[in-house]
């Protein structure tokens, strides 16, 4: 049977992870040059990741991660039970792709914005996706370009799958009528204050 680690070996951990969430907030600034692409000051939080995945049910098969960054919420949907063999995660910016790389040596990892890898002719157009989750800062995003994304996803889910996107803003990142264009509802999944900024999560799944 397993022993509860020591107080020394529990302050120890709790160093370790304090101190590579630091290094994590440098890099962030660090990319911080391509704000709008970016689109945070920081990582997001345990409590935000834990809630994004929350909805995802690994029996249900791969899972598709756009936007991932330092890999907050990739950590989180294999805390979550997520294969790590059975996820894609999708990220811009070429220093978190490598450190991605670095960080998950089993999980697919793939450089390039997510309309360009997932869309027609991209290297992930011929993958099926069970449900995704997205760090992607949308509202930073032109309208037109949020849309073009969520048709790439889209397009590479299963007809019963969903998009988790969180946003910082009062509603879904993108209005009702935008969503109805592409066949899509947003519905909240959930609000979490302990998140800097807080933060709201939304799952958005095709009407029909
Ligand atoms: C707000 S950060 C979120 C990172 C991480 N998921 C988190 O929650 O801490 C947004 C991430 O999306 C990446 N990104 C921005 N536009 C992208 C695009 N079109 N395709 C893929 N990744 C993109 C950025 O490089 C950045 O790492």
């Amino acid at each position: 049977m397993d022993s509860e680690p020591s107080v020394v070996e529990r302050i120890r951990r709790s160093r370790r992870r304090i101190q590579s969430e630091s290094e994590d907030a440098l890099r962030f600034l660090g990319r911080l040059r391509n704000a709008r692409m970016v689109g945070a000051v920081a990582p997001s939080g345990p409590a935000l990741a834990r809630r994004i995945v929350s909805g995802i049910d690994p029996a249900r098969g791969a899972v598709l991660e756009v936007g991932a960054g330092t890999g907050v919420f990739t950590a989180a949907l294999i805390a979550r039970g997520v294969p790590a063999e059975a996820l894609t995660a999708v990220e811009a910016d070429p220093v978190f792709a490598a450190l991605l790389r670095a960080r998950f040596p089993n999980v697919e990892i793939v450089e390039g914005r997510a309309e360009d890898v997932l869309g027609d002719g991209g290297p992930l157009a011929d993958r099926r996706y069970a449900d995704a989750v997205s760090g992607l800062p949308l509202l930073n995003f032109p309208p037109a370009l949020r849309r073009r994304i969520l048709e790439a996803i889209f397009a590479r889910l299963a007809e019963d799958g969903a998009l988790y996107q969180f946003t910082y803003g009062p509603r879904a990142p993108l209005g009702r009528g935008s969503l109805a264009a592409l066949g899509l509802i947003a519905e909240p999944a959930g609000r979490v204050w302990r998140n800097l900024p807080p933060a709201s999560v939304y799952r958005i799944r095709r009407t029909t």
